[in-house]
């Protein structure tokens, strides 16, 4: 087995809500509480869960675009919690990360050329005059070519985009690349791809991905083993083929059921999940497990205690009463 890239511990990304004049008064936003997993090297994790949940906040304080409130971020046997600015710099090359929005996500006053040797330029990478021939070669490994050097965001559509938001990704040569919900913008037509695209660089340059999605469909075809979040919490790590036909997390369930089956004698036979019930905020978070309120399993303990993520099957972890008889 491969040996583990990025080691999180315990990470926790917590916000202070500024709602207030008074001290006593404010609040802490639990955005990332209490994450610990690993990705092995060249490995795909998908990571999912609804909108709010702490995907992309967990992806920034993985790429240090935000500082962890507490927990370690080990990489390649590294710890980055600690490092000062310039030892942090070389990983900062190695761990790269493609955005939801290409567009937001672009500068629109940069040329394509320019945006992808930008990165290159920062991080003093290749000889000055070799830095175009590598931008010629990132676009066509992006699925780009030449022309489009000298246009500028807008002229492009939304999947080229992101392929331009893929190649300033792999201007500085990564290792690691965080993927946040880089198709969930865009029509399903070009989702797939994207998504072919990301695994076939995945192939060619060895990379390593963390894929973020909001739901479980497309994570199936591009992860080698999938990771649940709700509020803040990790409640299901396993690999994909486990996830998808043994789901033990009573969300992880519902989840599943959502997802649509082009088959209508399939369809109508699959019984749907309705999550009912609040969706609470991460915002001072009650005790117990924070699905309390609309598991259709939940039990006294639930409201009590908060389960742990623990193996209940080999590779298979979950956080969850149901399992953990403790
Ligand atoms: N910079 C921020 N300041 C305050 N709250 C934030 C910030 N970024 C995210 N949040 C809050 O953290 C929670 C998780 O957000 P986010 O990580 O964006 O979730 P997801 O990517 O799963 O949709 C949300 O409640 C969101 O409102
Ligand atoms: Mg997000």
């Amino acid at each position: 087995m491969e040996k583990n890239l990025l080691e999180i511990k315990n990470l926790c990304k917590y916000f202070n809500i500024k709602n207030s004049v008074f001290k006593k008064n404010r609040k802490i936003l639990k955005a990332v509480d209490d994450v610990s997993l690993e990705i092995r090297k060249g490995e795909t994790l998908g990571l999912v869960g609804e909108s709010g949940c702490g995907k992309t906040s967990l992806g920034r304080t993985i790429v240090k675009l935000y500082e962890p409130t507490s927990g370690d971020i080990v990489y390649d046997g590294k710890n980055l919690t600690n490092l000062n600015f310039q030892e942090m710099k070389s990983f900062r090359r190695k761990i790269q990360m493609i955005f939801q929005d290409p567009y937001a996500s672009l500068n629109p006053r940069q040329t394509i050329g320019d945006i992808i040797k930008e990165p290159m330029e920062i991080h003093n990478l290749y000889e000055k005059e070799n830095r175009d021939k590598k931008v010629l070669e990132i676009l066509e490994l992006v699925g780009l070519n030449a022309s489009h050097i000298s246009r500028y965001p807008h002229e492009f559509s939304g999947g080229q985009r992101q392929r331009v938001g893929i190649a300033r990704a792999l201007a500085c040569d990564p290792e690691f690349i965080v993927c946040d919900e880089p198709i969930s913008a865009l029509d399903v037509s070009i989702q797939a791809q994207i998504i072919n695209t990301l695994e076939e660089l995945q192939e060619k340059l060895g990379l390593t991905y963390l894929f973020i999605a909001h739901d479980l469909s497309m994570v199936k075809h591009i992860s080698d083993r999938v990771g649940i979040m709700y509020l803040g919490k990790l409640v299901e790590i396993s690999e994909s083929d486990s996830v998808y036909n043994t789901p033990l997390h009573p969300y992880t369930q519902a989840l599943l059921s959502a997802i649509p089956i082009p088959d209508p004698d399939i369809s109508l036979k699959k019984e749907r999940i309705i999550l009912e019930g609040d969706i609470p905020t991460p915002i001072n978070p009650s005790a117990g497990c924070r699905f309390k309120t609309r598991c259709p399993k939940v039990s006294e303990k639930c409201h009590d205690k908060e389960p742990q993520l623990i193996e209940v099957k080999k590779n298979h972890k979950v956080a969850c009463h149901l399992y953990n008889k403790l």
